[in-house]
């Protein structure tokens, strides 16, 4: 809160100084932004806007899913254009931290998070940032279950039932942060090997492998797909905005995300980075999110969960190991394997 005032007064103090010059200079005064969001565009616009007005700084931004950012990151390296990464799975942000593409920063805000959010940046030397957690699972179209007949689906192992040929949709994981926690989760709630058997069995049952990790879930509202795996929280976005789809947190248990931020190395509007970041963690800037139907839960503990978010406490979840999953050798060694293995297999 203390952040947002001074933000605020620096803004206005601001603004007051340049009264004169007003005519002289362009409306970005205070300066640029340049942000790559990996949330719902429906979400990253609300934020942008709130952060504009509170700052009077203009931002850019761009939303592209997690992996598609973590490479466009890689590929600016020698020339960064992008100053802050927020929103989208942990995983890639750690392999960021540790291809050393994002630079460590200590938010005074950090004592205000919640222990799994501390514990990311904790893990990164204080590259990233968790901004909220979300369990993984699916939705399906009641309607469309209805006309097969089959009973519902509530486990993993349900999704290779013959009725589903051609009816399952899940994005792509080298582009999709969402896909690639299917990926990681279903390694260590299987072991890897039984985990491949199961992702092969499930491509004859997939209709798509799109690039963003929240489309299944569009697309199951839509009744485009039966089925869409994604995270838990983007089936409820659909369900409150009176799609005929149930959530569902599969009965074997199920991984989960700590959403991030971090600030890209390089950044060439690097304060206003920090701006945003130290912004991005306050209570009110995070309630933005159950405003555009995200609901996700926020990792600010003096930030209301929105009353929407599924109960983490109530989901099955496996211990997610963060450090090895998100780790490059990891991440890049399971990506090269489900590109060869899965995604090249015929059906
Ligand atoms: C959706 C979810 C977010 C998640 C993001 C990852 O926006 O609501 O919780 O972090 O997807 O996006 P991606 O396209 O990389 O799977």
């Amino acid at each position: 809160m203390k952040i947002t005032v001074s933000l605020q007064a620096l803004a206005s103090g601001a603004a007051f100084g340049l009264a004169g010059l007003m005519w002289a200079v362009p409306a970005s005064a205070s300066g640029e932004l340049t942000v790559y969001c990996s949330v719902q565009e429906e979400w990253c616009r609300p934020m942008v806007q709130a952060f504009e007005r509170e700052t009077g700084i203009k931002v850019n931004m761009t939303r592209k899913s997690s992996g598609e950012t973590l490479a466009q990151i890689k590929a600016e390296a020698a020339n960064p254009r992008g100053d802050v990464w927020w929103g989208g799975t942990g995983d890639p942000h750690l392999q960021a931290a540790e291809e050393d593409l994002t630079v460590e920063y200590k938010s005074p805000m950090l004592d205000q998070l919640q222990p799994w959010a501390v514990s990311q940046a904790e893990q990164s030397g204080h590259k990233t940032v968790g901004i909220y957690a979300g369990a993984l699972g699916y939705s399906f179209n009641t309607e469309m279950l209805a006309s097969t007949g089959a009973p519902e689906p509530t486990c993993w192992s349900d999704l290779l039932r013959e009725e589903f040929r051609d009816e399952v949709q899940v994005a792509n994981p080298n582009s999709s942060g969402t896909s690639y926690t299917m990926v990681a989760t279903l390694v260590q709630l299987m072991g890897e090997d039984k985990a491949f058997e199961y992702m092969k069995a499930l491509h004859k049952n997939i209709n798509q492998y799109t690039k963003s990790g929240a489309a299944p879930a569009r697309a199951a509202a839509t009744g485009e797909t039966l089925i869409g795996i994604t995270f838990q929280h983007d089936g409820v976005t659909q369900v409150v905005q009176g799609a005929p789809v149930k959530v569902v947190s599969p009965c074997e248990g199920t991984g989960y995300e700590i959403g991030s931020m971090s600030i890209i190395k390089g950044a060439p509007n690097m304060d206003n980075a920090k701006k945003w970041y130290d912004w991005a963690l306050t209570p009110a800037a995070q309630e933005i999110g159950a405003s555009a139907n995200s609901f996700q839960v926020p990792s600010n503990k003096g930030a209301k969960a929105p009353e929407q978010a599924p109960d983490l406490s109530s989901v099955k979840l496996i211990d997610y190991d963060f450090a090895k999953y998100g780790s490059s050798a990891e991440r890049t060694r399971l990506l090269t394997k489900w590109d060869a293995e899965v995604g090249a297999a015929p059906k």
